[in-house]
């Protein structure tokens, strides 16, 4: 399999919203383990149901759970030529165990301090019917989507506060653990939507 690249960061650190132009440029689609999840709640599956509690309380779903939905998924044939890792790892076991299974290019770390992540996450909506993200100050819907929009069941402020407090303790430490490696590529990404994409565009 070649290489895969990984989209680093804190929750709501524009990971989706710049996974699209990524995946363009590369080639290589997305895989968003948050997707996949809201997938199986949703089709109200096994894994749904276990991973449910866990994404309500904006804790992060057991690794075993996380690298057996990984596994499966790489096995499709449009992972053979690698690809972009959204939410994905989020700790140092699921980075083990994805350096067993596969290579990774680079590791884009999306750096966004915490109070811009609160103000991004309580104002995001999502249009249904295409996946879209918005946002209601950053990125607001056009007329004729503005009415069917979405928000988030985890996109509380309280909720966000876990998801932060999730991110610092088990998911940060990934940022030293690729560094070290070689791989990570720090992203300033508290600039504009389009300035952040131009600035990872650049890089690739
Ligand atoms: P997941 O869906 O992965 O959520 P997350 O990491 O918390 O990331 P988000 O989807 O919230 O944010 P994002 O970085 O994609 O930001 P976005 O582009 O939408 O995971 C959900 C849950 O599933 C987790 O809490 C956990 O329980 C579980 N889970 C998932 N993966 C797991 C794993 N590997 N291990 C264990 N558990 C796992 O942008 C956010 C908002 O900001 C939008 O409104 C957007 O329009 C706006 N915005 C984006 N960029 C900018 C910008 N530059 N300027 C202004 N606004 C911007």
């Amino acid at each position: 399999m070649a290489g895969s690249i990984v989209l680093f960061g804190p929750p709501g650190a524009g990971k989706g919203t710049q996974a699209g132009r990524i995946s363009e440029l590369t080639g290589k689609p997305q895989v968003s383990t948050g997707d996949m999840l809201r997938a199986a709640v949703s089709q109200g599956t096994q894994l749904g149901h276990e991973a449910k509690t866990f994404m309500d309380a904006g804790l992060l779903v057991p690794d075993s759970i996380i690298i057996g939905l990984i596994s499966e998924r790489l096995k499709d044939e449009d992972a053979v030529g690698g690809v972009l890792f959204d939410g994905f790892p989020r700790t140092i076991p699921q980075a083990e165990a994805l350096a067993e299974i596969v290579s990774v290019e680079v590791v884009i770390s999306m750096e966004v301090p915490d109070d811009s992540i609160v103000e991004r996450i309580v104002g995001r909506r999502m249009d249904p019917q295409t996946g879209e993200i918005y946002h209601i100050k950053f990125k607001p819907p056009p007329e004729g989507v503005s009415m069917r929009v979405v928000q988030r069941k985890d996109d509380t402020e309280e909720t966000v506060r876990s998801r932060l407090a999730a991110y610092h303790e088990q998911t940060a430490p990934l940022a030293d653990w690729y560094s070290k490696r070689g791989l990570l590529m720090r992203i300033d990404g508290n600039g504009s939507i389009e300035d952040v994409g131009n600035a990872i565009a650049s890089k690739l």
